[in-house]
């Protein structure tokens, strides 16, 4: 028999049909609650919100489960590469051999981006934080590409701005931090596979020689997959949601990249290797910050611990120390912030406070040290967060659109004044 649940409101029943995912999560569909009952739900942070249905990824927090189209993170991360799951997560499926020669050839031959993008950058000061040039810049295809505002684009049309999307993306993202640096950008090198390719343009100077660290390359590679998507996250339902209105996929991304910035979101990793900064200049001693973020009183938080929908180890934060741990010894860095990372981990996880509290690391926790060993500086971070999610970004706009999806509409409880006469401005 169908799953069922019942709502009692001033003593009247309502029955709802329960919805079941394919690995037994449930979901009460009041799709027509307001219909029936009058009542709308209220749930601040969507916190208990299903607000789709998705076949992208999977994540179970409480056993600290995630998969794209069903299959593991950690086997993702060991065995493939980016573009296999940016193609798996967009398409559904990993790629053959030849689907992906044709798609990483189709990306490869719109790497380069239009001239006149270059004169957008060149307004930004060099204090543009990248993360709004990045979303900027993204954003502005729609001006090159006007036939990517059209909402019923053919599938060929769609692809196409996918694979637009995912070729100019390095070159958005190293441009950006040119203009930081106020040094002349790079143009991409096509012989380059994906991520030295965004190496090259990100470090290479003018009339200097530049050779892309296989090891740096590979570890970015992986970290990429690690970001990939994360089912229904602030940034993801920001692009879904400004998808719904048919807005094009260069101006929901742009949203989503703006979603991204914020230090609670993607921010997070640039603020943890800011707050390893101040404990080892205050010394060291990982003892006393425990103890202040123990604190009630004190403004102090363990910035990298715990996560909105994990009660349990953050499985990108597995693999990520690990990683962590091989390019610094590859690489021969000897960075102390990881030292305090690990003492602060240690010390955490046996913890009562943070025990009770299912506070565990979270991705990233660890990220910030392993971009800070492949050379990305601070405010970069967030940037590469951007590149590792933009398919999850496209894969869920492109399913949001396949499963015509109806404009993104919550409602809301009103909390202001009753009607009232309107009082004049001799009278106020
Ligand atoms: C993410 O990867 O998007 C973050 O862990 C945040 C989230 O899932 O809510």
């Amino acid at each position: 028999m169908a799953k069922t649940a019942e709502i009692i409101i001033e003593g009247k029943s309502y029955t709802f049909p329960i919805v079941e995912g394919s690995e037994g999560e449930m979901g009460i569909d009041i799709g027509n609650l307001l219909e029936q009952t009058g009542a709308v739900t209220l749930d601040f942070g969507y916190k208990n919100t299903g607000a789709t249905t998705s076949a992208i990824t999977f994540l179970d927090g409480d056993k600290g489960i995630l998969r794209y189209r069903g299959y593991s993170i950690e086997e993702l991360a060991e065995k493939s590469t980016f573009l296999e799951v940016a193609y798996l997560l967009i398409f559904g499926e990993l790629p053959t051999p030849g689907q992906l020669s044709g798609f990483s050839g189709d990306i490869k031959n719109h790497t380069m981006v239009h001239e006149d993008i270059k004169k957008i950058l060149d307004g930004f000061p060099s204090s543009a934080h990248p993360m709004g040039v990045l979303s900027s810049l993204f954003c502005a295809q729609t001006a090159f590409y006007p036939e990517s505002l059209d909402p019923n684009r053919s599938k060929e049309g769609v692809y196409l701005s996918i694979v637009r999307s995912l070729a100019k993306m390095p070159t958005f993202a190293a441009w950006a931090y040119k203009n930081e640096v106020g040094h002349p950008v790079n143009y991409p090198d096509n012989s380059l596979n994906y991520c030295s390719r965004f190496l090259k343009m990100m470090f290479a100077l003018p009339a200097e020689h530049y050779d892309v660290d296989p090891v740096v390359a590979a570890a970015l590679d992986k970290l990429l997959i690690l970001h990939a998507d994360h089912e229904q996250n602030c940034s993801t339902s920001t692009v879904r949601i400004v998808g719904s209105s048919k807005a094009s996929i260069y101006s929901s991304i742009s949203a989503g990249i703006n979603a991204l910035w914020g230090p609670l979101h993607g921010g997070a990793n640039q603020e943890v290797i800011l707050m390893l900064e101040e404990i080892k200049k205050d010394g060291g001693n990982v003892d006393k910050w425990i103890n202040k973020a123990k604190d009630k009183n004190d403004p102090f938080r363990l910035m990298g611990f715990g996560h909105r929908v994990y009660k349990n180890f953050d499985p990108r934060a597995r693999i990520i120390k690990k990683a962590a741990d091989d390019v610094l010894s590859k690489l021969g860095v000897n960075d102390p912030t990881l030292e305090i990372a690990m003492k602060l981990e240690e010390i955490a996880l046996k913890d009562p406070y943070f025990i009770e509290r299912k506070l565990y690391p979270n991705v990233d926790f660890y990220s910030g040290i392993i971009y800070r060993a492949l050379g990305i500086p601070v405010d970069m971070f967030t940037v590469m967060f951007a590149i590792g999610r933009l398919p999850g970004w496209i894969a869920q706009w492109k399913e949001l659109r396949e499963n015509k999806e109806p404009i993104g509409r919550p409602r809301q409880i009103y909390t202001g004044s009753n009607q009232r006469p309107y009082v004049g401005l001799d009278k106020r």
